[in-house]
Parts: C-alpha cells; sequence; structure tokens
C-alpha cells in the first residue's frame, strides 16, 4: 500500500443515515436520504410488489438461475415503454438499445464509461480529449464522483437561483450555447434532486431547442418517474419530447436514458434499473456494436445482472392488474408527499417564521431545497434530531402526521437563531 492512503469523509447521505441511526433521541426525524416512508415513518413495502412477489413465487420462473448479461429481457423491453411510452416510435421504429443495470448508480456509471469507450464530439478528432459531462449546479452529490472516477471531466450549469428560489433558465441556456459542441448534459427527467424544482414544458422546450443546436447529447437520470405528478406519462414528458422528434426537430447525435426503479417500485436494495441509447435513426449494425459494448462492461464488471428485482418489476410492468396496482401506489405516496408539504407549509405560516416558504409546496418530487443555511441545519441535527443534508435538502417523504409540527416547531426554532 502507499504510505500515506488518505481517509475521504463519510458519503453525505449515508454518512447522514449512519449518525441518524446511531442517534437515541426518541423524537428524531429522518429527512435524509431519499427513501419513502409512510404515514408511521416506515418503510413501505408497494402491495404491487407485493402481489408480484406472490406471483412470482408461484410460477415456474422462480428461480435464482443466471441472468443473461444484458438482463431479464422482459423488463428491459418493458422498462423502455415505461420511460417512452408504449407507443413510442423509438420503440417501434427499432432505434433503442436496452441494457439491465445496478440500479441508477450502476446504469449512470455504465453511461459514462460507454461514453468515455465509444463517444466523441462531432468536432474531435479521434485522439481529442473526453466529452465533457454538465451537471446541474447543484445536483445528487453522487453524480461527480460517479463521473470523475472513470476519469471523465465534470462542469457545473446554472440551475437554481438562490435568491429568487426559481430555475436560473437564462443562465443554463447560455451555459449550453458556450458549452463546445457534442458535451454531455446530464438533466434530471422529473423532481429533480436535490431541489424539486423542474423546468415547465416551455422552459423544456428551450432547453431542448438549445441542446440541439449545439449538437449536444441529453443524458436522462429518470430516478423518480411517477414521484412529481403521480402520473408515469407527465412524469416522462421531457425524455418523451426530446426522443419523440430526435431526427426531425432535435438533432442530438444520439440520446441516453439512465433509470432506477428503487423509488418508484420502492425496491430500493435489489437495484433494479436499466441504460436505454437512443439512435436518431434505425441503424442495425451501430445497435449491435452498442449492444455487444455495454455488455462487455457488465460482464467484466458484474457479469450479469441481480435477477430477484427485476423480475418483480418485469411482472408488475407485464401484467396488467399489476401495472393499475402500481399507478395506485404511485399516487399514494405522491399524494401523501403533497400533503406533508402542505402542512409543513401550513405550520411554518401558523408559526409565522421568518422568511417565505411557499417554494416547499411549489417543488415537487420527493425533496424540498428548504433554504436554511448549514448553520441551521446543523443545528437542526445537533439540538432536535431532525435530520437533513447540509445543502438544505429535505426528503419530505420522512415527514408524518406524527412529527410535522414538530419539525416545523425545530426550523422555527433555528431560523429565528
Ligand atoms: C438520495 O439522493 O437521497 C438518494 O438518491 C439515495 C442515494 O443513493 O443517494
Amino acid at each position: 500500500f502507499r504510505a500515506n492512503i488518505k481517509q475521504l469523509p463519510a458519503d453525505p447521505l449515508f454518512g447522514l443515515k449512519a449518525r441518524y441511526a446511531k442517534d437515541l433521541r426518541s423524537n428524531k426525524v429522518d429527512l435524509g436520504i431519499g427513501a419513502y416512508r409512510d404515514d408511521n415513518g416506515k418503510p413501505w413495502i408497494l402491495p404491487s410488489v407485493r402481489l408480484a412477489e406472490n406471483m412470482l413465487q408461484n410460477s415456474s420462473e422462480y428461480n435464482h438461475e443466471y441472468l443473461p448479461i444484458s438482463g431479464f429481457p422482459s423488463f428491459t423491453s418493458a422498462a423502455a415503454r415505461v420511460i417512452l411510452g408504449d407507443d413510442s416510435k423509438a420503440i417501434s421504429e427499432n432505434k433503442l438499445v436496452s441494457i439491465q443495470s445496478l440500479s441508477g448508480t450502476g446504469a449512470l456509471h455504465v453511461a459514462g464509461l460507454f461514453l468515455k469507450n465509444q463517444y466523441k464530439s462531432e468536432n474531435e478528432s479521434a485522439n481529442a480529449s473526453l466529452p465533457t459531462i454538465y451537471l446541474s449546479n447543484p445536483t445528487w452529490a453522487n453524480h461527480f464522483q460517479i463521473f470523475n472516477v472513470l476519469g471523465l471531466k465534470t462542469e457545473s450549469y446554472p440551475y437554481w437561483n438562490t435568491s429568487t428560489k426559481s430555475l436560473d433558465l437564462t443562465g443554463l441556456l447560455s451555459t449550453i450555447d458556450s458549452a463546445p459542441e457534442g458535451s454531455v448534459f446530464l438533466l434530471h427527467a422529473t423532481a429533480h434532486n436535490p431541489t424539486g424544482l423542474d423546468p415547465n414544458e416551455e422552459q423544456w422546450s428551450k432547453i431542448l431547442d438549445a441542446l440541439s443546436k449545439k449538437r449536444h447529447l441529453p443524458l436522462f437520470d429518470s430516478a423518480y418517474q411517477g414521484f412529481s405528478s403521480g402520473s408515469l406519462a407527465k412524469d416522462a414528458w421531457a425524455v418523451r419530447q426530446a426522443v419523440n422528434n430526435m431526427g426531425s426537430k432535435y438533432q442530438f447525435p444520439g440520446l441516453l436514458i439512465c433509470q432506477s426503479f428503487a423509488k418508484n417500485v420502492g425496491m430500493y436494495g435489489e437495484r433494479v434499473g436499466a441504460v436505454h441509447v437512443v439512435l436518431p435513426s434505425n441503424d442495425e449494425i451501430l445497435q449491435n456494436a452498442i449492444q455487444s459494448q455495454l455488455s462487455k462492461i457488465i460482464r467484466s464488471e458484474i457479469s450479469n445482472p441481480p435477477a430477484y428485482g427485476a423480475k418483480i418489476v418485469s411482472k408488475i410492468l407485464n401484467t396488467p392488474e399489476l401495472y393499475k396496482q402500481w399507478e395506485q401506489d404511485l399516487i399514494t405516496m405522491s399524494s401523501r408527499i403533497g400533503k406533508m408539504r402542505q402542512e409543513l407549509v401550513n405550520e411554518l405560516n401558523r408559526l409565522e417564521t421568518p422568511g417565505t416558504w411557499n417554494h416547499i409546496t411549489e417543488q415537487q418530487g420527493m425533496f424540498s431545497f428548504t433554504g436554511l443555511t448549514p448553520e441551521q441545519v446543523a443545528s437542526l441535527e445537533k439540538d432536535h434530531g431532525v435530520y437533513l443534508v447540509g445543502s438544505g435538502r429535505a426528503s419530505i417523504a420522512g415527514l408524518n402526521p406524527g412529527n410535522v409540527a414538530y419539525v416545523a416547531k425545530c426550523i422555527d426554532a433555528v431560523v429565528r437563531g
């Protein structure tokens, strides 16, 4: 070993989870990691998942054999339909390559490695520098290191305007315009993490236009489909808009989607996800080549993906009654979170907590970017046992009727100082 292996700080999210677990206060509240909790603060096994598990365990498909390298075929094809829509031309015209991944993080890693090995922007010569991945400021803490460990360069694009608590569209468009042609832009498909702020349709159209003009490659990270509006189709609007207009209105060199089912089926630990590569046109030779390159990455790193979760999700996606139940489950989760947002704001208003809090109800998905400072967040944890990420991100799913008034009272206390 080298003499001075550096000890790294704990992961911002899992480190927080560990501190929370050690805290002995009975009234502690976990608003840290993005995992859905029910009205009693407990993990929730979705009814659709329970039904699928029963069905699977009583079927002849139930075994623990290896999956193919590229994953469970009925899962990857159904996963593509979830994000692109049943009527997607990219699917019917065969412009797609899909492969199963270790949830969203694994998908981003595979996508990053594939881009590193096989993508060069149009104006780069064969041995020119690698593409830069542009990430929103702020973004999910893990994004940077997923690409940096691969040796890829990351840059930030303006996203959150701190003073107005809204989208910095001008800054974002100007960065798209000034980035070298063919750069990679990572976009949060819905329920932006950590801000909970998504562009509206008009803003998305401007973003996609600008990306197309510079022939940039959109890389969608879709980890919360169904959490923003409760509707899978609505939450896929931006992705579908981009994909459906490829090769006509939008001249993207290609498009990648990294899809996680951790949150929207609540199978966090089962690591179910997929990478979809969408080509501008049908090209079977290129498709087969890309499929083989993605397969090589999977084979060399994990041999083949985990089977159990993929079989459960496949069962849900391919069984109409279960799919309906899943859509209902998404409404249960997204509407409970919406209700908690409202109750938190009501409580803060009732306490006349200094500042404005309506951004909490305007944001969507699992998170709220509260605007609390790192000092206020530290005091919430130390003095009150309320755990948030240092950026001020609160996982609203951690609120419930039993703790929301307490959390508002603690926020009120730290804001007043
Ligand atoms: C989060 O942002 O809290 C989640 O995506 C969990 C994680 O893996 O960081």
